[in-house]
């Protein structure tokens, strides 16, 4: 990939594209499932202006833009993509989107309330939950597939803010319970844990200088002010557990490995009273490189945190590299067999080769990678030469009981062709070719996070 301008988040397929287009009636190889009835989502920083695309830019920093591609009766009806615009001009999240509570929302952590999206994605507007979020939020809140309701664990980007904020929002989006967990500065916590009966707080050692993160939020930035998120020595590491619904002092914490988490692919209670926790983890990040997580290759860990004998102890799971840990949404919080990544690299990392452990430069994205948690297999689906993916979304099949029974929905960039496609694979078996490709009018730029929404989430 070119560095040209020496910022590898600028070039290439992480370059930001210009405007919004709107393209009906795409064409499809194979056959697309016609059980899939709503909208395929994407979202990342697509930065516009001197200030976000300076030299000092850092990758998770920019204007949000979302990318749709609408599925019905086995057709592929459009694809549109939107500048995420909120009713406050310097908000605008660019990290994921979701249905919640019947709405479509983008959302941001550090500082931003979520923008409620129409499902066309032709409309946009601030939503904080009648107040409850305007503050701000988290990218990852957790989502109980049986009550609906929202956890979250958010981080203030503000001065002498010192603490987390725990949110719960009932499957309406009303919020119900909210809490102040005392933290030392600004630690960057970009995800949490929620099993059946209880949330599990990261409290890793990545934080944000609260002098740029002040200049940020005065609009005043310096140069530099948006790499100001760093490894931290100093900073503990470290997992909090509460009950659901609990506040401060019923928080317990404990030592936990010195890694970075950014995701959790789930967590669950096991029978002996431990939380069972799958996470992706880095050595280290934002120590070596500053632009974007590439320390180290990243990999899927085992943390089971016993409160009982007051320890985190850690299991690397997979020799893999991958990121980008999406489950069955219907097992959130409960046991889990398998996960499906993006892997790093295009053509897939081995961390036991030493010539991968100090790759850095870009977040490379790659193939799509299953991993099985019982038997340890990982099986990878290569999509062909320069052809790569990041975070794919698991959908099940209607009615299906078996936890792989549906599919992988995936954008993947061709570097050939300088365009992406939406592709179908089949959960249970991803080795095997494409079920479906959607030829899409455009490249999408590498971003964070997507999901499948479908009609029955938000309406058609
Ligand atoms: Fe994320």
């Amino acid at each position: 990939m070119a560095t040209a301008i020496g910022n590898p988040y600028l070039e290439g397929n992480f370059a930001p594209i210009p405007d919004e287009l709107s393209v009906d009636d795409l064409p499809v190889t194979g056959a697309l499932p016609r059980e899939l009835n709503g909208r395929y989502l994407r979202i990342g920083p697509n930065p516009q202006g001197s200030v976000e695309t300076g030299a000092g830019h850092h990758w998770f920093i920019g204007q949000g833009m979302v990318h749709g591609v609408r599925l019905r009766d086995g057709r592929a009806e459009w694809y549109r993509n939107r500048f995420v615009r909120s009713d406050v001009p310097e908000n605008s999240p660019n990290t994921n989107v979701l249905a919640q509570g019947g709405r479509l929302l983008a959302l941001v952590e550090g500082g931003g309330a979520p923008v409620s999206i129409s499902p066309d994605l032709n409309r946009m507007a601030t939503w904080d939950a009648d107040g409850a979020l305007r503050a701000g939020f988290t990218a990852h809140p957790k989502i109980d597939p049986v009550t609906g309701e929202m956890h979250s664990i958010s981080y203030l980007l503000r001065p002498g803010a010192e603490h987390l904020r725990y949110d719960v929002l009932d499957a309406t989006g009303k919020a119900t319970h909210t809490a102040e967990l005392p933290v030392s500065g600004v630690p960057m916590v970009h995800d949490m844990a929620m099993t059946a009966t209880r949330v599990v707080v990261l409290d890793l050692p990545v934080t944000l200088s609260t002098e740029a993160v002040g200049r940020l939020m005065a609009g005043t930035p310096q140069s530099g002010d948006a790499l100001s998120m760093r490894w931290n020595e100093e900073h503990p590491s470290r997992v909090g557990v509460l009950p659901r619904g609990g506040t401060a002092d019923q928080l317990r914490w404990f030592d936990a490995p010195r890694a970075y988490v950014f995701h959790v692919l789930n967590a669950y209670d096991a029978p002996d009273g431990s939380i069972v926790m799958d996470v992706v983890r880095y050595d280290t990040v934002f120590r070596n490189a500053f632009n974007g997580p590439t320390d180290c290759p990243p990999t899927l860990a085992r943390w089971t945190v016993a409160p009982g004998r007051g320890t985190v102890s850690e299991q690397i799971m997979s020799d893999y590299g991958m990121e980008w840990p999406r489950i069955n949404r219907d097992r959130v919080g409960h046991a889990h067999r398998y996960g499906w990544f993006g892997g790093v690299g295009p053509e897939g990392l081995r961390l036991s080769d030493d010539v991968n452990r100090d790759r850095g430069g870009s977040f490379e994205p790659g193939p799509l990678v299953k991993f099985d948690t019982t038997t340890g297999e990982t099986t990878v689906h290569h999509f062909g030469a320069g052809r790569v993916t990041q975070e794919p979304a698991f959908v099940a099949r209607p009615g299906a009981e078996a936890e792989e029974d549906g599919w992988i929905l995936s954008v993947v960039y061709d570097g050939a062709t300088d365009r992406s496609e939406l592709v179908v694979l089949d959960a249970a078996d991803v080795e095997a070719a494409p079920l479906a490709r959607v030829h899409l009018p455009r490249r999408v730029p590498f971003g964070f996070h997507g999901n499948w929404v479908s009609d029955d989430e938000v309406g058609a």
